[in-house]
C-alpha cells in the first residue's frame, strides 16, 4: 500500500510542477488525441459526462462545450496544480465545468450517475488500472460509455533520444510514452482485456497517429519539462544534465533527416478504446 500511494504521489507531484506549462508550449499531442477520444464518445447536449485525469482540460474542455449547460462536465485530477489551472481557465471561457481533486484509482464520486467518462493518457500510470477500471464502470448508468486513450509506438527513429534516459530510470521503470512496449498496453488486445475483465461490453478500439513536431531542440526541451517527461531530466544528477542535454539535443537534431517535413519531431501511435458498461 505504501509502494502505491508513493507511486500516485510521485507521479502527481510531478503533474503538480509541470501544471502550469502543460499543454501550453506550442505542441500538438494532447488536444488532438483528446479530441479524437471525445469525437469517437459522442456527447450529446444534456449528458453527465466524466474526464479522469483531466489535466488541462484536453478532453473535459470539449466535453463540457458538447453536452452544454443543461449537461454536467466533471473534471478530476490528482495534481492540485492542473485542478486550480483547469478550473480557471474553465470559468474564463464561460464553461460550466466542475473540476474536482481526486484519485483516479479510487474516485470518490456518486456512482451509477454519469452517461460518458474519458480519460486520456492517464491508465498507464495507476498503480492498478484494472481496479481503477472497475471503479470507473460503476459510476456509470447501464450502458454508459467509456473512452480511454493510450500510448502505443512511436517512430523507430526517436529511440535513440528516449535511450539517453535509460542509464537514469528505476529498474522496470517505464516512461509514459514508452508504456507501449510492455504489459497490458503492448498491444490493442491488452488494454481490450483490461476493459472486458472490469466488466466493460461492446469494447473495440481504433488507432490513430498524431505528428509531433518541435520548431528546435530547445522547444523540445522545454515541451519535455511541461510533461510528465519533466521526471526524467529529474532523474538526472544536476551536474550531468548539461552534458545529457547535449547529446539529447544531438539525437533529437538527427530526426529531420527522418521526417518527410524536414523537421524534429515523431508520430505518435495513439490507441482508443471503447466499452460499455
Ligand atoms: C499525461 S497527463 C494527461 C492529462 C489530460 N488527460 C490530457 O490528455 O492532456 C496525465 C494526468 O493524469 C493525472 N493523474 C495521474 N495519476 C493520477 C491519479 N492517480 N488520479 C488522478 N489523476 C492522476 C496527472 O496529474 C495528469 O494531469
Amino acid at each position: 500500500m505504501v509502494a502505491l500511494m508513493d507511486q500516485r504521489e510521485r507521479v502527481a507531484a510531478v503533474f503538480d510542477r509541470a501544471a502550469e506549462t502543460y499543454d501550453r508550449v506550442g505542441v500538438d499531442l494532447f488536444q488532438p488525441i483528446a479530441a479524437r477520444l471525445v469525437e469517437e464518445l459522442g456527447p450529446k447536449v444534456g449528458e453527465r459526462v466524466i474526464d479522469i485525469g483531466c489535466g488541462r482540460g484536453a478532453a473535459l474542455l470539449p466535453l463540457a462545450a458538447a453536452v452544454g449547460p443543461t449537461g454536467r462536465a466533471i473534471g478530476l485530477d490528482l495534481a492540485p496544480q492542473m485542478v486550480a489551472a483547469t478550473a480557471s481557465e474553465a470559468a474564463q471561457a464561460g464553461l460550466a465545468v466542475e473540476v474536482v481533486l481526486g484519485d483516479a484509482q479510487e474516485p470518490d464520486l456518486p456512482i451509477g450517475s454519469f452517461d460518458g467518462l474519458t480519460s486520456s493518457l492517464v491508465l498507464f500510470f495507476l498503480p492498478d488500472p484494472g481496479a481503477a477500471l472497475r471503479a470507473w464502470r460503476s459510476l456509470l448508468v447501464d450502458r454508459g460509455r467509456i473512452a480511454v486513450s493510450t500510448f502505443a509506438s512511436h517512430s523507430a527513429a526517436w529511440e535513440p533520444v528516449d535511450a539517453v534516459f535509460d542509464p537514469y530510470l528505476p529498474p522496470g521503470m517505464r516512461e509514459a510514452r514508452t508504456s507501449g512496449e510492455q504489459g497490458p498496453f503492448a498491444s490493442d488486445e491488452g488494454v481490450e482485456l483490461l476493459l472486458s475483465d472490469a466488466g466493460f461490453t461492446d469494447v473495440r478500439t481504433v488507432r490513430g497517429s498524431v505528428p509531433v513536431r518541435f520548431d528546435s531542440a530547445e522547444h523540445w526541451y522545454r515541451w519535455t519539462m511541461s510533461t510528465g517527461q519533466r521526471f526524467m531530466w529529474e532523474l538526472v544528477p544536476e551536474a550531468e544534465r548539461a552534458a545529457v542535454r547535449a547529446s539529447a539535443s544531438e539525437a533529437v537534431e538527427d530526426t529531420r533527416r527522418h521526417n518527410a517535413d524536414g523537421r524534429i519531431g515523431f508520430d505518435q501511435e495513439v490507441r482508443y478504446t471503447f466499452g460499455r458498461r
